[in-house]
C-alpha cells in the first residue's frame, strides 16, 4: 500500500554500507584464518570504521573511507590478538567487491520501472563505490553515486545529505532515504528526507532526532510504499 507520506517522492536514495552492501562478506569469504573470531572482528572493524568517521569528522581532520576503513582494520586486528599483515591487505581488498543484498537489484529495477530516479549516498570513496557498484552490476539501475569526497566530511553532517537535493534539483522532501545504520536513518529524516528504515536486523531505533517516516525489514517492501 502507498504511503501517504511518499507521495511526492521523485528520488530514492540509498545509504551503500550496510544497506546495499553486506560489509561482512569481506570476512565471510576471506577470513577463515581467523577461526572462531570472525565475526567479533568484523563487528569490530565496522563499529571502529564508523567510530573514526565520526571522530575525524569531528576533529576536522578528514581521511578518505579507505583510510578510516583501513585503520579500522588494523585496530580491529590488534584487538582481537591477530598480526597478520597479509590478512589485513586481502580483506581491505575484499572490501571494494562486497557482496550485495539479495533484494538489491530487484528494488532498484522496479523503482526505476516506476519512473524514479535512484542514487547512492555514501561514505565510500569514488574508487570504493564504483568498484562495488560495478562488481554488483548496479550500474544500469543507478541513476548517480554520490561520495562524500565532494564535500569533505562523513555522515551525519547535513552537507553530505544536501547532495542528493543539489544533484538532481529536488527538495529534501521530494527524496526518500533508506539506510539499515539507524543513526544514519535518524540523521537524514533530521535533515528533512522522508527515511524509511531499512530495518534488516531487527535493532531498536536510536535515541536522535529525526522522524522516521516508517520501517522495511527487505528492500522488496519498499516499492509498494512508493
Ligand atoms: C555509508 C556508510 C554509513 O555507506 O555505511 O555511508
Amino acid at each position: 500500500m502507498p504511503h501517504p507520506q511518499l507521495e511526492k517522492i521523485k528520488v530514492c536514495a540509498f545509504d551503500a554500507y550496510g544497506t546495499l552492501f553486506n560489509v561482512h562478506s569481506a570476512v565471510a569469504r576471506g577470513g577463515q584464518a581467523l577461526g572462531d573470531k570472525a565475526q567479533a572482528v568484523s563487528d569490530t572493524w565496522r563499529l571502529k570504521q564508523l567510530q573514526y568517521t565520526w571522530l575525524r569528522s569531528l576533529m576536522k581532520n578528514h581521511a578518505d573511507f579507505w583510510q578510516v576503513t583501513s585503520e579500522g582494520l588494523a585496530f580491529a586486528l590488534e584487538a582481537h590478538g591477530v598480526d597478520d599483515p597479509e590478512l589485513h591487505k586481502s580483506l581491505m581488498n575484499l572490501y571494494m567487491t562486497l557482496d550485495a543484498y539479495d533484494d538489491v537489484i530487484p528494488c532498484l529495477q522496479a523503482l526505476k520501472a516506476r519512473g524514479l530516479q535512484t542514487a547512492i549516498l555514501s561514505n565510500g570513496n569514488r574508487a570504493m563505490l564504483d568498484a562495488a557498484t560495478d562488481s554488483a552490476g548496479l550500474n544500469d539501475v543507478l541513476d548517480a553515486s554520490l561520495s562524500i569526497d565532494d564535500v569533505g566530511i562523513y555522515k551525519p553532517d547535513p552537507s553530505v545529505y544536501q547532495m542528493v537535493g543539489d544533484r538532481f534539483g529536488v527538495t529534501a522532501d521530494e527524496i526518500c532515504f533508506m539506510s539499515t545504520n539507524a543513526w544514519d536513518a535518524s540523521a537524514a529524516a533530521d535533515f528533512g528526507f522522508n527515511v524509511v528504515w531499512l530495518n534488516r536486523f531487527g535493532q531498536i531505533p536510536e535515541n536522535l532526532p529525526g522522524e522516521l517516516v516508517t520501517q522495511i525489514t527487505s528492500l522488496d517492501e519498499l516499492a509498494s510504499l512508493l
